[in-house]
């Protein structure tokens, strides 16, 4: 096995990665990833704290990373958060839209401010990513990389998370038609499709029942573990291990999409 082979393919030294959502269990198991590919991550998110301490974490690795604050629910800040990444680091080569909420009830109880949240949170702050750093990656002359964070809903019905599930076919729709739109500006976008993994938004949703039935339905019968996801987001962000995929929606689901009965 060649070292040089894998930098070649797999190394992100010299560039920055923003990652939104950053501060949570999967946005920051991906910043490091991406740090230890060689990347400087900046963790954003709305928790300064979370945010800080995952710097920590990847500095203590020997990664580079730093904190910036940004609420998805606003244009202005996405806007704001790219503009203090640029001045701090010179440009964004990647950007993965990470931040997400969830929201689960019977359909007839879903109520309409929830319904709303969700679907600012989880997709139109991704389009506002994708235009407002689509922007500045169609001006760098080696382009850039975008990842939408999406999940195995996105396919399939999961009970009880109506705007979630909504929001997360929208989110893939949404990869392939601004892939379409970004290909000739050397901007790449992709959707990455979590199965299940334990974190802060999910923690309420997943009890014993839903558990069970979870891991009787995923052949690999377990959950994620948040660094499984790092290797698939530095293969679709790289410009050199990625360079020909791009519209494309990459499951990492412990085989919970192949499974029929
Ligand atoms: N955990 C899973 O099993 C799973 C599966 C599929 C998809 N996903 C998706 O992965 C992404 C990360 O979720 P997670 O599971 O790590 O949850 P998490 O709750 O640990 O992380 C989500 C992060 O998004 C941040 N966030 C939420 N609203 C925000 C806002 N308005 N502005 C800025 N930041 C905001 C939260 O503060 C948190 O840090 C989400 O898009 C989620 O839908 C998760």
């Amino acid at each position: 096995m060649s070292a040089d082979f894998l930098q070649n393919l797999f190394g992100l030294d010299g560039q920055t990665a923003v990652v939104i959502g950053g501060t949570g269990v999967l946005g920051g198991a991906l910043a490091t990833g991406l740090a230890q590919a060689g990347a400087h991550a900046i963790v954003a998110g709305r928790n300064a704290d979370r945010g800080e301490k995952r710097v920590a974490e990847i500095q203590k690795l020997g990664g580079r990373a730093s904190y910036l604050p940004v609420d998805v629910t606003f244009r202005s800040s996405i806007e704001e958060l790219l503009a203090a990444a640029v001045k701090a680091q010179g440009r964004v080569d990647m950007l993965v839209n990470g931040a997400g909420i969830n929201s689960a009830s019977r359909y007839f109880d879903v109520k309409d401010e929830d319904w709303d949240r969700v679907l600012a949170s989880n997709l139109t702050a991704v389009h506002w990513g994708c235009q407002v750093f689509g922007r500045h990656m169609a001006e760098l002359p080696e382009g850039g990389s975008i990842l939408n964070i999406a999940s195995v809903t996105a396919h399939l019905p999961l009970s009880k998370v109506f705007a979630y599930s909504a929001s997360k076919a929208a989110v893939v729709s949404l990869t392939q038609n601004v892939a379409r739109e970004f290909a000739p500006l050397k901007v790449r976008v992709n959707a990455l499709c979590p199965g299940f993994f334990p974190a802060e938004q999910n923690r309420a949703i997943l009890d014993e029942q839903r558990t069970a039935s979870i891991l009787s339905q995923t052949p690999l019968a377990r959950f994620g573990e948040p660094p499984e996801l790092a290797a698939a987001a530095i293969l679709l962000l790289s410009r050199r291990a990625g360079s020909f995929i791009t519209g494309a929606s990459f499951y990492v689901d412990g085989g919970f999409t192949a499974m029929r009965f």
